[in-house]
């Protein structure tokens, strides 16, 4: 199977074989691919569509979806360039393979972009569950995400995201309207079955 790349972003679409399960937004990590998540995806909502970009953003050959300065430190113009540019993808994907708004899937990387499309553009998205995320950018404007429902899912001895960090993510999404529930296992930056396990529970309740 080629990825497909006559949308704006190189592509992987998978077609729901369950229609009332919600498609889910695929966005991989640092030196991810559009292959990557399609596996967590399909764990976590067996019978979703799925749509997984590619990012656009190469770091020493290493796809991302936004420019970072160092390890943590954003090119926060970038940033809300690349979430624009990413939202108006979903649009393009949406109207192509007609589908609704989707529930972002993000990790590391992926989930930040997940959290700056929030923040700038909250209506392309059904709700997101952001694995490993942090603050994208310092100083958002408000979004109005009344209702919204966020799964975030932090590791407690993460070494590039700080406890504190997360924990703000989770208060500005909220301050904003956003249902966040905010899960913390005992583990690092790497996925563990247990972020698997919360992530099909939390979909299902939806
Ligand atoms: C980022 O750059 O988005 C975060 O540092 C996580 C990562 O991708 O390593």
């Amino acid at each position: 199977m080629t990825p497909t790349t006559d949308l704006s972003f190189i592509h992987r679409f998978v077609p729901a074989t369950e229609e009332s399960a919600p498609p889910l937004l695929l966005l991989h990590g640092t030196g991810g691919n559009e292959d990557d998540l399609l596996p967590l995806g399909r764990m976590i909502s067996p019978g979703s569509a799925l749509l997984s970009p590619r990012g656009k953003v190469l770091e020493g050959g290493m796809p991302r979806f936004f420019r970072r300065l160092a390890e943590g430190v954003f090119d926060e113009e970038d940033v809300r360039r690349r979430a624009l540019e990413l939202a108006d993808f979903v649009a393009e994907a949406q109207e192509a393979y007609g589908l609704p708004a989707p529930i972002a899937l993000g990790f590391s990387n992926g989930a930040n972009i997940a959290a700056a499309m929030l923040q700038l553009r909250p209506q392309s998205l059904a709700g997101a569950i952001l694995l490993r995320a942090m603050v994208p950018l310092q100083d958002a404007p408000a979004s109005n995400l009344e209702g919204l429902p966020v799964l975030i899912v932090s590791g407690a001895v993460d070494p590039i995201i700080p406890a504190e960090n997360a924990e703000r993510l989770a208060a500005s999404l909220a301050a904003n309207g956003a249902l966040v529930q905010h899960r913390i296992l005992p583990v690092g930056h790497g996925l563990s079955q247990a972020d698997i396990t919360l992530a099909q529970t939390w979909i299902k309740q939806l």
